[in-house]
């Protein structure tokens, strides 16, 4: 039996990415075919999107959702199956999905995407899916709308990456979602006082997953539940934590069109040519490992710890290339280091996918100072790529690399370096043992080796998802 699965997001690779969510967004519907399994992916029609629709045929018309007239347009945008919400009064903007071209949200982005909730829902029932996936708080109304919608309904499962952006809305725009005023309650919207669309979701799918199943614990904890512990313990019976892969064909460092040199696991020396372009794309000289980064420039990721060691990096060594953009503050504190150590920290503010793939396959090890860190999906790219993780032990990174003790570095499984509390201190001394380890030259490739033969692919966690799409329609 094949089943039709709605997927929600807000953003998909290649058509618009932010972050990770557009990676698995992306790879996610590849994944899942071989499991019976056949995905359309619902998405704002962002500008982005509208250009890249061919063979579209329009399943549906509305002439006023909250405000806005609006068609679904069904058809192939880059490879990917789409339903595009064709609305230009919510979407037909410069910028990036949830920001102008200054990068402040859109004031209106409760209604963009309660939009993406009333219209998930009707495709959803109309269009004979079987389950809808929302994704994140932009998605996670699509289950509230369904709840609070009549006939019969498909299954709706809501996956958590990242708690730290709740959705939530002052409780003025209630009215304008045009839910019933019951929804307004603790079995509802209702969230601290406000509108939470995350916290709607959570309450009205019938299972929630995150991505890892470290995470899927620690947001039972305050320090990571972000306001949600309560409604996760509460739920606990319907959370499920199950790790991202990352699309092994687009990271494939044997066919990687990016890369200056192609290698893979038996070739690892030709990596080389790869590393020599990366000092030259940041203007490194001297010797010592390259450590590289790429990242948004967040708290979140530990970035500010990073910048505070950037100084004793360079003391055991090191050599550093950033690849971000985030934090004014944070994007200011990288280009003083790069000023004080030239040739030894060259740093690029912005967002480039290609060198992001370079950085990958010539750099010797890749840092993830992260607080917390839902799943993580560099140093997925890095186990690929021969990039070594240097990673903080929290969420996805706990789940999907093998730290460097002394056990597992004789029992030859080891895959990265962890280290507990992100802290100036902890980050260091993790700096320093990759510093110690990289001129062991075969315990170093050791590492690189090891890594390369990890699974990082989708085959495991498809299954997954879809056995919980097969159980969730079973009831
Ligand atoms: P998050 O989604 O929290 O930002 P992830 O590790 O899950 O973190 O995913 C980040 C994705 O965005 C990865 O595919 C990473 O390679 C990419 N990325 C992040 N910053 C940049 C950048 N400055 N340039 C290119 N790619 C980037
Ligand atoms: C979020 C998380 C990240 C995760 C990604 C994809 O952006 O911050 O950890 O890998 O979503 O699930």
């Amino acid at each position: 039996m094949t089943v039709k699965a709605l997927s929600v997001a807000s953003e998909v690779f290649p058509l618009v990415k932010t972050g990770g969510l557009a990676d698995v967004a992306g790879a996610l519907p590849a994944a899942l075919k071989p499991h019976g399994v056949e995905t359309v992916t619902l998405i704002p029609g962002y500008p982005a999107v509208m250009r890249e629709l061919s063979r579209g045929e329009v399943v549906r018309t509305y002439t006023d959702v909250i405000g806005a007239p609006m068609r679904a347009i069904r058809g192939n945008a880059r490879g990917i199956d789409v339903i595009a919400l064709d609305a230009p009064a919510l979407y037909a903007r410069d910028g990036g999905p949830y920001a102008d071209p200054a990068g402040r949200d859109w004031p209106d982005n409760w209604r963009r995407y309660a939009a993406l909730g009333i219209a998930a829902a009707d495709l959803a029932r109309t269009q004979g899916f079987d389950i809808v996936h929302a994704h994140d708080w932009q998605g996670a109304m699509a289950p509230v709308y369904l709840r609070f919608s009549d006939g019969a309904k498909p299954k709706a499962l809501v996956t958590i990456h990242n708690m730290a952006f709740p959705g939530r809305f002052e409780a003025s725009i209630f009215p304008a979602l045009k839910l019933p005023p019951a929804a307004y309650a603790i079995d509802g919207v209702e969230f601290y006082g406000g509108v939470g669309f995350l916290k709607g979701g959570l309450w009205a799918a019938d299972a929630v997953t995150t991505v890892s199943p470290t995470y899927a614990e620690e947001i039972l904890k305050p320090e990571f539940g972000m306001g949600f512990e309560g409604l996760i313990a509460a739920r606990r019976k319907s959370v499920f934590g199950i790790v991202n892969g990352i699309d092994t064909a687009i990271w494939n460092p044997a066919a990687d069109p990016a890369l200056a040199s192609i290698f893979d696991v038996e070739t690892l020396e030709l990596r080389a040519e790869n590393r020599s372009a990366v000092e030259t794309a940041f203007g490194l000289t001297g010797d010592g490992p390259i450590f590289c980064v790429v990242s948004r420039l967040t708290l979140q990721k530990g970035m500010d710890v990073l910048a505070d060691v950037a100084d004793a990096l360079v003391e055991t060594g090191g050599r550093l290339a950033l690849l971000g953009s985030g934090d004014p503050a944070l994007e200011a504190a990288f280009r003083t280091a790069a000023l004080r150590h030239p040739g030894r920290i060259g740093v690029k503010i912005g967002y480039d996918e290609k060198l992001s793939h370079r950085m990958q396959g010539g750099a010797d090890a890749i840092l993830i100072p992260s607080r917390f860190e839902p799943c993580g999906l560099t140093q997925l790219c890095g186990l690929r790529y021969g990039c070594v993780p240097i990673a903080a032990r929290t969420g996805g990174l706990a789940d999907t690399i093998i730290d460097a003790n002394a056990a597992a570095l004789s029992a030859g499984v080891a895959t990265g370096i962890l280290f507990d509390g992100v802290a100036t201190e902890s980050l260091a001394r993790a700096i320093r043992r990759a510093v110690e380890i990289f001129a062991d030259a075969p315990a170093w490739r050791a590492l690189q080796v090891q890594g390369m033969t990890a699974d990082v692919s989708w085959s495991a966690s498809a299954k997954a998802y879809a056995g919980l799409y097969a159980r969730l329609i079973k009831g």
